[in-house]
């Protein structure tokens, strides 16, 4: 059954690109109203206007997840502009630079803490804030399989990612009584910018695919339509769940 949204209100942070921008628009196709968080303006406008131009309805925010005041607006705006959050999914990430453990850059370590495990951490304390003045709400967070295992030349991003799941599970104790379901998804390799380009070798990821089960890396919509079902009501006993998106790569 396609799973709908109509008349829900939707956060999206990271929508900007890659994983979250397919959430955000697999969410708006469901009818929601979403609100795309990000630290690029542009980017968030450029999604939020591909969302208005097929018909739904979006708002671009820009917001920086390291810091708590923006974080804190950016819930007010979106809960404000569309009257409620029923829906919050914290995907903003970044991976860092490959390096063997006792080679890894200090500041490098503590700016990928800092997005990726702080930065979740203070989405969700003001997302929580405001459902729970609503009473209820669901929250999707982006971990990744690197959440659950090791990743060769990625301790900080590893750390960060095992963290994402501690706070979820958590949450997921913590609000379970007050109507709030908190779960992750845990994707392997998906096709987005993260993944391409300057920032990770392409030798790395075409090694690390040769070992994957399905032998391709996911797409950002595999990755979307796991979230919109967490966030669904036919989830509505899944709780701190880590949902492995990853064509079978947890099961080896
Ligand atoms: P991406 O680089 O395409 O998108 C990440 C988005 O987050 C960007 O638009 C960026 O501007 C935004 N962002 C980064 N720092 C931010 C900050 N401080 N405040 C607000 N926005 C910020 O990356 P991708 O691949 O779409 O990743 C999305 C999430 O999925 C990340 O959490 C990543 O760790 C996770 N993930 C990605 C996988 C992949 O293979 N691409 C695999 C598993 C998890």
């Amino acid at each position: 059954m396609a799973q709908t949204f109509q008349n829900a209100s939707v956060l999206v942070t990271g929508g900007a690109s890659g994983i979250g921008r397919a959430i955000a628009v697999a969410f708006a196709s469901a009818g929601a109203q979403v609100a795309i968080a990000d630290r690029q303006a542009e980017g968030g406008r450029a999604v939020a206007a591909q969302i208005e131009a097929g018909g739904g309805q979006a708002l671009a925010i820009t917001a920086d997840v390291t810091n708590a005041g923006s974080v804190a607006e950016m819930v007010k705006t979106a809960a404000h502009a569309f009257g409620k959050l029923d829906v919050a999914v914290n995907n903003a990430g970044i991976l860092g630079v490959p390096a063997p453990l006792h080679d890894a850059d200090e500041e490098l370590f503590d700016q990928v803490l800092n997005v990726n495990l702080r930065g979740l951490f203070l989405c969700m304390k003001y997302e929580i804030r405001h459902m729970l003045k609503q009473g209820g709400g669901r929250i999707v967070n982006v971990a990744s399989l690197a959440g659950l295992v090791g990743f060769s030349g990625f301790a900080p991003y590893a750390a960060s990612k095992h963290g994402a799941l501690g706070l979820t599970k958590t949450a997921a104790l913590e609000y379970a009584k007050s109507n709030i379901r908190v779960n992750a998804v845990c994707p392997s390799i998906i096709a987005t910018p993260m993944t391409a380009g300057e920032r990770i070798p392409p030798e790395l990821v075409a090694n690390y695919l040769k070992a994957h089960p399905m032998r391709r890396a996911g797409k950002p919509e595999e990755v979307a339509s796991a979230a919109l079902w967490l966030a669904s009501d036919e989830a509505s006993f899944v709780n701190g769940a880590a949902l492995t998106v990853d064509g079978g790569a947890f099961a080896q």
